[in-house]
């Protein structure tokens, strides 16, 4: 049944009650297919709805936060003002899907204040787009709130429907490394975002955030309702508040893209375009490219990270490896392994990672040099198992190392097992996010393209720094090699473009040609060849892997050449 029916009477009832203290304000897209209209109800509390092509798709979904050690900041509102824009800029990407990108939306800027007490004030910003919304809460300067402490953010997305969704779980122990469930909205537990949905009229929708900095990342919650509301994620084992904001400051913007095709959500840029434009000028020293590496071989145990009899990363394996890149026309060649730290319980002693000290084994002057004389590049890689702290005071050092030797992307690494980090920090709580956009500034100080696994989700920094250029953030293909569960099931991928892929470009690594797997004889990838193909086209990366063995491709000569052009 269409909602349309359901907008009416409401929108007569808040006219109808507007001289008894309601105030409602309504902004439409620029092709007026989204339309939002913001409420303040009886008790001064703020809500707004959502509509879709004249359908309603978000009912009365409340907003606020509870503070620590201060009264929440969700009611006896009043309006004090509210400002309408019109925007309308293309821009241009520096790499990515689409040269082009059209930044077109209406803004509604509403002002609060309380009208007892504190007379605390709360913006609430909505910017709306013929393909979705985004909004976000700002903190003016003011002399009652100014160092604001969240204990849990109440932003609701009241569904008008127990739709279809598809999601991964918050806080479990790997972190986005998740088979998508297919449930109803009712059977969401605790979700990371992007989640998407299917209503029972075709609508797609997906819910996650663009921008998110200096804050928590925003995980869903419905408790057996299809009221899905905000859980963030939390700042530490200790604190009890879940992120700090100081006014005037802002919130990440809270995202919900629209689409009557599934395709159509991809195809959508309101993410990158609700984050702040290029800050680092002239991007050129990064260009897309395609890279192997010294990487599936330890996955599937012919090779190992740690020194010894079968460590990867020697000079002499990496200069098999340069060679082939070199003959084939590849840009990158990734060596994992190449430093001290790997040889004792790595993941649970990840401190002792050094990003500066190769093992003795890899000879990283020769190599860089050796790399450009063949008119290839090496890939770094920093392993930190989530060790940020030791990460960080070493961080200065190696990229700086990086630049000296000519590497020009580095994958970093943050394999830990929980949600909290070995400093007591939550793998995605602010702190981390913290962690996260320094790698991407620093990393860019030294012209090197970041590709992270074990991310925080991406929400559009690329628009930003164009050196953050890919993550991993989902199940990759090194589940296939080893995990329990006998690797990812045929129809993973068909679910990740429009789920994890929302979010940005994704490392996927793709391109196994050889399904079997040495440790485990009675199992192997499952995939077929053309499949390892078609990933390529269907997984957004501008940096992406073909990830198996030299010998493996040359033993396919055809199917690779897909690859290669
Ligand atoms: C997990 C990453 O996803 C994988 O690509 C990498 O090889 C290992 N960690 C070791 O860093």
């Amino acid at each position: 049944m269409k909602n349309l029916v359901l907008w009416l009477p409401i929108a007569l009832l808040i006219s109808a009650c507007s001289d008894r203290g309601h105030s409602t304000l309504d902004i439409k897209s620029p092709e007026e297919k989204v339309g939002i209209r913001f409420h303040l109800d009886a008790e001064g509390k703020p809500f707004y709805q959502s509509l879709f092509n004249d359908d309603l798709v978000m009912d009365t979904s409340y907003l606020g936060f509870d503070l620590n050690q201060a009264a929440g900041l969700k009611g006896d509102f009043e309006i004090i003002g509210d400002a309408q824009a019109t925007f309308d800029e293309t821009w241009e990407q520096p790499w990515g899907e689409q040269q082009f990108i059209r930044n077109q939306y209406n803004e509604l800027k509403v002002s609060l204040q309380e009208k007892q007490a504190l007379k605390r004030k709360l913006d609430i910003v909505f910017r709306v787009y013929d393909d979705g919304f985004g909004f976000r809460y700002e903190f003016p300067e003011q002399e009652n709130l100014k160092q604001i402490e969240i204990l849990d953010e109440l932003t609701e997305f009241n569904m008008t429907g127990d739709h279809t969704a598809w999601w991964i779980p918050g806080l479990e122990a790997d972190q986005y490394e998740y088979l998508f469930r297919k449930t109803n909205i009712t059977q969401i537990g605790l979700a990371h975002t992007p989640v998407t949905f299917r209503s029972a009229d075709d609508v797609y929708i997906s819910i996650h955030e663009a921008a998110l900095k200096d804050y928590s990342s925003m995980m869903l919650t419905a408790n057996g309702t299809t009221r899905l509301k905000c859980a963030l994620v939390p700042y530490s084992r200790t604190e009890e508040s879940k992120a700090f904001i100081a006014a005037p400051g802002i919130t990440p913007w809270r995202t919900v893209q629209l689409a009557s095709k599934p395709g159509d959500l991809i195809t959508s840029y309101l993410i990158l375009n609700l984050n702040e434009p290029n800050q680092l000028g002239d991007v050129s020293w990064f260009k897309p490219c395609k890279y192997i590496g010294i990487w599936w071989e330890m996955h599937i145990g012919i090779g190992t990270w740690a020194t010894g009899a079968l460590h990867s990363a020697t000079t002499q394996n990496t200069k098999k490896y340069i060679d082939f890149a070199a003959q084939h026309g590849f840009d990158g060649v990734l060596v994992e392994g190449w430093n001290t730290g790997w040889d004792g319980d790595w993941v649970k002693e990840g401190g002792l990672f050094n990003f500066t000290e190769a093992s003795p084994d890899f000879n990283l002057p020769e190599l860089s040099a050796y790399a450009k004389s063949k008119g290839v590049y090496i890939i770094g890689h920093h392993e930190t198992a989530g060790f940020i702290d030791n990460y960080e005071r070493q961080m200065q050092d190696a990229f700086q190392q990086m630049e000296t030797y000519g590497i020009k992307a580095v994958k970093t690494g943050y394999v830990e097992h929980g949600s909290i980090l070995n400093n007591g920090k939550y793998h995605h709580g602010q702190a981390y996010i913290d962690h996260f956009r320094k790698v991407i500034q620093l990393a860019a100080q030294h012209k090197i393209a970041v590709v992270a696994h074990e991310p925080i989700k991406d929400t559009g920094e690329r628009r930003t720094f164009p050196n953050m250029v890919s993550r991993e953030g989902a199940r990759g293909q090194e589940y296939n090699a080893w995990s329990a569960d006998g690797g990812n099931p045929p129809d993973h991928e068909t679910v990740l473009p429009f789920t994890r892929g929302l979010s940005g470009p994704m490392d996927f690594t793709p391109g196994v040609f050889d399904i079997s797997i040495p440790e485990k004889p009675d199992n192997q990838v499952n995939t077929t060849l053309a499949k390892q193909l078609a990933l390529y086209v269907t997984i957004y990366s501008p940096v992406q892997m073909a990830c198996d063995l030299p010998e493996h491709y040359e033993k396919y000569p055809d199917a690779f050449e897909f690859i290669k052009k």
